[in-house]
């Protein structure tokens, strides 16, 4: 497996002691201006019930409950060893009844329907084997008049990566803007940034 290969396989599902010590660190350091907007847009009030799925080192999931210290989170990836060392980053949070991680693909969540007020999902949406299948199941999980926040780098900026050819399905604004509506999701707001990767979007529907 050649370098951009193997950091393409480590970016989609982290895993063992690279992904553990060096890939989550890195993903909670360079994807920070990406959760910021991502953490506008959700509007989080103390009465909400959020699921972040692709939680990947946990800063997102982190830095929410530290904003509301009554509201209740949920983090659903599917890498296991992401949830391990989350589940020991976060054993606070979690003991408190705060938070609960689950090992789980975005297209099979273990969530009854309408469970949540407002869902994100940072930079996972690449790795998606089929968008609609899984902005339907996200669709599900969420609560009428919820809201669904994916934040994603811009598809002409992540071309020029790279890793980006291995693996990596990108996307523009319209594309994603257009699966939301295929989907049902209404009312969608469009949000661009700039972080030292590139252009980003954050798109906000509401079911
Ligand atoms: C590039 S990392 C992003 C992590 C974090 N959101 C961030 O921006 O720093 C992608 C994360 O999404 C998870 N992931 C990728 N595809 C997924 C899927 N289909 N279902 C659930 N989690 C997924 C990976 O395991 C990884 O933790």
């Amino acid at each position: 497996m050649s370098i951009p290969e193997y950091i393409a396989s480590q970016l989609r599902k982290p895993n063992g002691f690279i992904g553990r010590v060096l890939i989550s660190r890195i993903l909670n350091k360079a994807n920070a201006k990406m959760n910021n907007v991502t953490l506008s847009s959700l509007e989080l009030k103390d009465s909400d019930r959020v699921l972040e799925v692709g939680f990947g080192g946990g800063a997102l999931l982190t830095e929410m409950a530290r904003l509301k210290s009554k509201a209740v989170f949920y983090g659903a990836d599917f890498s296991q060893d992401m949830v391990a060392l989350c589940q020991k980053r976060m054993h606070g949070l979690i003991s408190e009844g705060r938070l609960k991680l689950d090992c789980a693909s975005v297209e099979n969540l273990p969530y009854e329907t309408e469970t949540f007020t407002k869902i994100c999902s940072v930079n996972t949406i690449y790795f998606w084997e089929d968008c609609n299948e899984a902005i339907k199941e996200l669709k599900r999980v969420l609560k009428k008049n919820g809201i669904l926040v994916l934040t994603f780098g811009d598809k002409v900026s992540m071309s020029e990566q790279t890793v980006t050819n291995h693996g990596f399905n990108l996307y523009t604004s319209l594309e994603v803007q257009q699966v939301m509506e295929e989907e049902g999701f209404t009312n969608i707001q469009i949000k661009q940034g700039q972080d030292s990767s590139g252009s980003f979007y954050s798109l906000t529907g509401a079911k």
